[in-house]
């Protein structure tokens, strides 16, 4: 590559690059799901490679690389070729929690990964197994402090962000509960609904598809607002724990270095996906939303990114949270 380099010179290895941006995709795109299918973050990604695919003529293959915590895979995408034809999807407070977790995350999340954009924000939830015996969160926070390590919460692994949400959830009530980690939410939600598990922080691009049928019962949203489709379900404030507000993002990277006529047609297209009326109303049915103006931009998923960053970092270290 060295060699090549000095005998085409810079203004010959951009003619390439600009060259195949414009052939972009010619053949299919690997999209790098850091969990386990079936969970939020795989969903986004197969709902956004749908409208991927139908546009730019390629497919948007998922390539589930779970484990760790989402560090897995996200090491996995620093190493892939920055050529387009690797897409990381990733949601934000695992991808810049796991390397204050994991001694095995030799990556900054900063450095290594480019923004594209935000697929979906969504509000994390308090959801119990339905034949939980608490009727509300009041009541699950006093049998947590009566009956300390008892209940049982499952998440996407150590410092994924169901395991981050329920981690602030027992610092804010004072309660200790057990964490069970899974390669991700969707295997994790499994055991909520079959009642292995008691309870889990989910988002509620995961837990809605089981919502309507009552395999699972949502006590309490972490925001300062209900949502429309829930509207009997209480805000943490409203449920007694007030300022107990949590929400994922879950967004498009590419590794560092990829050409930027490649990075300029995805974030054209995530564009184009934001204006979609599918794409949304399948993000949109799942308790989420798309991101609104000002939020739609790859800068304002950088900067997003970085705060996440400072505020994750900051909270494993003052919390003591360990990958377990
Ligand atoms: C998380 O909990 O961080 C993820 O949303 C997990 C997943 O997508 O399965």
């Amino acid at each position: 590559m060295l060699r090549l380099a000095m005998a085409l010179g810079v203004g010959g290895l951009m003619a390439i690059g600009s060259a195949a941006a414009q052939t972009y995709p010619s053949k299919p795109v690997t999209v790098i799901v850091p969990f386990a299918a079936g969970g939020p973050t795989d969903v986004a990604a197969r709902i956004y490679g749908e409208f991927f695919s139908r546009t730019l003529g390629q497919q948007f293959v998922v390539e589930n690389a779970a484990g760790a915590g989402g560090t897995s895979g996200a090491m996995k995408a620093a190493r892939a070729a920055p050529d387009g034809y690797a897409v990381f999807v990733h949601n934000v407070a695992p991808l810049v929690a796991g390397p204050a977790l994991y001694a095995s995350a030799q990556y900054d999340p900063l450095k290594a990964f480019e923004p594209i954009g935000t697929l979906a924000f969504a509000a994390h939830y308090v959801v119990l197994r339905k034949d939980f015996q608490a009727k509300d969160l009041k009541e699950l926070i006093a049998y947590a402090k009566a009956n300390p390590g008892k209940i049982n919460y499952g998440s996407a692994g150590a410092g994924s962000a169901t395991h981050l949400a329920c981690v602030l959830f027992g610092q804010q009530a004072g309660v200790d509960i057990r964490h069970v980690p899974y390669r991700g939410t969707g295997p994790a939600l499994n055991d909520l609904v079959s009642g292995t598990l008691d309870m889990m922080c989910d988002q509620g691009l995961n837990m809605m598809g089981q919502v309507p049928t009552g395999n699972v019962r949502p006590i309490a949203i972490a925001q300062a607002t209900r949502y429309a489709k829930l509207p009997d379900v209480p805000t943490s404030a409203e449920a007694g724990l007030p300022g107990f507000e949590v929400s994922a993002a879950t967004a498009f990277y590419v590794p560092a270095g990829t050409p930027a006529a490649v990075k300029a047609k995805l974030v054209e297209t995530m564009a184009a996906a934001y204006k979609d009326p599918l794409t949304r109303k399948r993000i949109e049915d799942l308790a989420s939303e798309v991101p609104a103006a000002g939020q739609d931009t790859p800068e304002a998923l950088g900067k997003f990114t970085a705060s996440e960053m400072a505020r994750w970092t900051e909270a494993i270290k003052a919390g003591g949270i360990k990958a377990q």
